[in-house]
C-alpha cells in the first residue's frame, strides 16, 4: 500500500511510509487494540478485587447485575457495565438466555484464592500501580533521575506482597531452601537468618512459621513496608521470633547470620555489590546467601515472552528508577545470571551457582 497524506500535525512532523504490507499493519493494529483493552480491564479487575465482586461471584449461582450489586453493596449501574467488560475480557461467563453472569472455579482460584499458586490478584494490582508512575518516569527519561520505591502508589506495596507470596508459599520451604547446601538442617536445628529488602515480610513470615527454632530478621529501606510487616507478623503469630527493622542492604545490623536472603530486591538496589559486601561481613563463616531474582534469559531475545515483557516493563517503571534514586548501579530486572554473579563476586562471594528456576524466579546460592 502507498500513502500520500500531509505529514505535518501542528509542529509535529510525522513519518508516513509509502510502501508497507497493509495486512501486517492491520494485524499489528489488532494486537495494539487487544493490549489497550487489556490495560483498561486491569483497572476494572482491580475494582472487582477491591470491592469483593469476584469474591461474591465465586462459588455462587449465576447472578444478574442487580443481585451482584446487592450482595456487594455497590451501584447496579456501574456493576452492569463492569460485567460486560469482564465477560468480553473472558474473566467471567455470560448466559445470554438468562442475562446472568458466573465466575467458574478455574478462574475463581486465580482471582480470589490468595494462597493459591494460581493467584493473580497481586499481578493485577502491581500492574495498575506501575502504570500510575508513567508521568514521573517519562520525565526521568529526559533527566536520568530516579524514583524511590516508597514514592509509588500504595497499590505497589500490597500488590508486590500479593504477587510474590503465593510463589513463596508454594516453593520456599518445599524446594528453594532444600536446594541450598545444608541450610534446611540449620534452620530446623535453630539458625539466625536475615531477609534483606523484605517488603511486607511475606517470605520472612513463611520461613518463621516453617522453622520455629530459628530467629528471623527482616530489613527494608521503606518504613511503610516495615510497619505493615510487623502487623502481619503479629497476625501470623510469629512476632516472638521475627524482628522487622528499617535498614538498607548496606547498613543493616547484626552478625553471624547463617542465612541472608534477598527476595526480588537485589536488582532494585543502587549499590548491590556494596550490599553483598556488607552481607559478607554479617555472614557466619559457613553462612549462605540466597538470591531470588526475577526469571530472565541469558540473551535479550530470551525475554521476548509475557513474563519477560512484564519484568522488562517493571524494570523501566519501578526497579531501575529505585536503583538510580539510591545509587549509581542498576543491573535491571532482567539481569542475566552472569550479571548477578558479577555482583556477588564484587561483593566478595566466590562460590556462586544457580540452584533452581521457576516460571517467575531464579534462585541462586552464594557463599564466601
Ligand atoms: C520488589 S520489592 C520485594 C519485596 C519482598 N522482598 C518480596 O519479595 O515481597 C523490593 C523491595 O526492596 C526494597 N529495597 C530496595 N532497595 C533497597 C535497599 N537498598 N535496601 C533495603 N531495601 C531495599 C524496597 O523497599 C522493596 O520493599
Amino acid at each position: 500500500m502507498s500513502t500520500n497524506i500531509d505529514t505535518s500535525v501542528g509542529q509535529r512532523q510525522t513519518y508516513v511510509p509509502t510502501q508497507f504490507d497493509a495486512d501486517k499493519a492491520g494485524a499489528f493494529v489488532g494486537k495494539v487494540v487487544t493490549d489497550c483493552a487489556a490495560t483498561v480491564s486491569v483497572a476494572l479487575a482491580v475494582i472487582g478485587d477491591q470491592l469483593g465482586l469476584y469474591r461474591a461471584m465465586a462459588g455462587a449461582e449465576p447472578l444478574t447485575s442487580g443481585e451482584l450489586a446487592e450482595r456487594t453493596n455497590t451501584s447496579e449501574r456501574y456493576v452492569r457495565e463492569w460485567l460486560i467488560n469482564q465477560a468480553a475480557a473472558g474473566y467471567i461467563d455470560y448466559q445470554p438466555d438468562t442475562g446472568r453472569y458466573s465466575l467458574p472455579d478455574d478462574r475463581a482460584v486465580a482471582l480470589v484464592s490468595e494462597d493459591s499458586p494460581f493467584y493473580v490478584g497481586g499481578a493485577l494490582m502491581i500492574a495498575l500501580a506501575m502504570t500510575k508512575a508513567e508521568p514521573r518516569i517519562r520525565e526521568n527519561f529526559r533527566t536520568g533521575a530516579g524514583m524511590g520505591w516508597g514514592e509509588h502508589d500504595q497499590y505497589m506495596f500490597e500488590g508486590c506482597e500479593r504477587l510474590f507470596r503465593p510463589g513463596y508459599l508454594a516453593n520456599l520451604t518445599q524446594s528453594w531452601i532444600p536446594a541450598l547446601d545444608g541450610v534446611q538442617a540449620k534452620l530446623e536445628r535453630g539458625a539466625k537468618a536475615a531477609d534483606i529488602g523484605c517488603g511486607h515480610g511475606a517470605s520472612t513470615i513463611i520461613l518463621a512459621k516453617a522453622y520455629p527454632n530459628s530467629r528471623f530478621y527482616g530489613f527494608d529501606g521503606h518504613p511503610g513496608s516495615i510497619e505493615r510487616a510487623r502487623t502481619l507478623a503479629q497476625e501470623a503469630g510469629v512476632a516472638d521470633r521475627v524482628t522487622f527493622e528499617v535498614a538498607k542492604g548496606t547498613d543493616y545490623p547484626g552478625s553471624g547470620y547463617d542465612l541472608v536472603a534477598y527476595f526480588d530486591c537485589l536488582h532494585d538496589m543502587g549499590d548491590p555489590a556494596n550490599s553483598i559486601r556488607h552481607t559478607r561481613e554479617a555472614l557466619a563463616p559457613d553462612g549462605t546467601v540466597m538470591l531470588v531474582e526475577p526469571a530472565a534469559g541469558a540473551r535479550v531475545e530470551d525475554n521476548f515472552n509475557p513474563v519477560g515483557q512484564f519484568y522488562a516493563g517493571a524494570s523501566v517503571l519501578v526497579c531501575t528508577p529505585n536503583a538510580l534514586a539510591t545509587g549509581t548501579e542498576a543491573i535491571g530486572t532482567v539481569a542475566t545470571d552472569d550479571a548477578v554473579r558479577a555482583v556477588a563476586e564484587q561483593g566478595g562471594l566466590s562460590r556462586f551457582r544457580r540452584v533452581l528456576e521457576t516460571p517467575l524466579n531464579r534462585i541462586f546460592e552464594a557463599r564466601i
